[in-house]
């Protein structure tokens, strides 16, 4: 069974106290969560520098890699290279890379399947948008993303982690409801039982998750952790949204 799973997301920020007082306020974190930091790049370094020396169980991130094995790509970063680098979780195919970056399901099935040969753990995140929703097409084009994904990839990993962020909650202030969080990821299992059943599953949600919402969400037994962007950014914030998950220590996933 795996833990629950808290994950950071700084995007192309960096916390306005920094680093090192980011990382001194969390030394002590709840037990039974794992927590996973995602830095900028250049910044993975001088990150594990402070976990190291302050001993916090926070684990590396990073927010992308290539879906290239190696050779003449500028600009890219290659799974086999943030595995060397002491990176643990990789996250793909994040809607801000979709919409802004042009990724699209295949690509991010390559990805996957690089992330996942190199002995990375990704964070494979779908999500629709709000034109989407309001015309009730969610659950197919979830089905979509998984699947196309999928294709790409040559097995479905002993663990999958799927983070379910609705682009329309995300940076808006405008969460799913705990309800509605819950409906989609026991649609999301559906799908990807109907691809492997050997697969365990472990659902976060993302989207505007805050220290005020964080515990009526991991209430819901179908959400096994949080992707945290805006939040993530102050220890203060970050860490009580942890403390808010200690609840889902109870509520682990089912097999998908
Ligand atoms: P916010 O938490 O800022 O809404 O961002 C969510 C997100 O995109 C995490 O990947």
């Amino acid at each position: 069974m795996t833990s629950p799973l808290l994950v950071a997301n700084w995007k192309m920020n960096l916390p306005p106290e920094g680093i090192a007082e980011f990382v001194a306020a969390l030394t002590r974190l709840p037990e039974g969560i794992e927590v996973a930091v995602a830095p900028p790049f250049p910044f993975l370094g001088t990150f594990a520098e402070e976990i190291e020396g302050r001993g916090a169980r926070i684990e590396r991130a990073a927010q992308n890699c290539s879906d290239r094995e190696s050779g003449a790509f500028t600009g890219e970063v290659s799974a086999a290279m943030l595995r060397q680098a002491g990176v643990s979780h990789v996250i793909l195919g994040h809607s801000e890379r979709r919409a802004l970056f042009g990724e699209d399901n295949r690509l991010v099935g390559r990805k996957l399947r690089q992330a996942i040969g190199e002995g990375l753990i990704p964070i494979f995140c779908i999500g629709e948008d709000e034109e989407t929703r309001e015309a009730g097409r969610t659950a197919a084009l979830l089905e979509r993303q998984i699947v196309e994904a999928a294709e790409e990839m040559e097995n479905l990993p002993d663990v999958l982690i799927i983070a379910y962020e609705p682009v329309w909650a995300i940076g808006t202030g405008k969460n799913a409801s705990p309800e509605m969080a819950a409906e989609t990821h026991a649609g999301i299992r559906r799908i990807v039982g109907g691809i492997s059943h050997e697969t365990e599953l472990v659902i976060l949600y993302g989207g505007s998750v805050t220290p005020d919402n964080a515990a009526s969400l991991a209430a819901q037994e179908e959400i096994n952790g949080f992707l945290v962007g805006g939040a993530s950014l102050s220890s203060e914030k970050f860490g009580a949204i942890a403390r808010a998950m200690r609840q889902m220590e109870e509520n682990q996933p089912a097999e998908g």
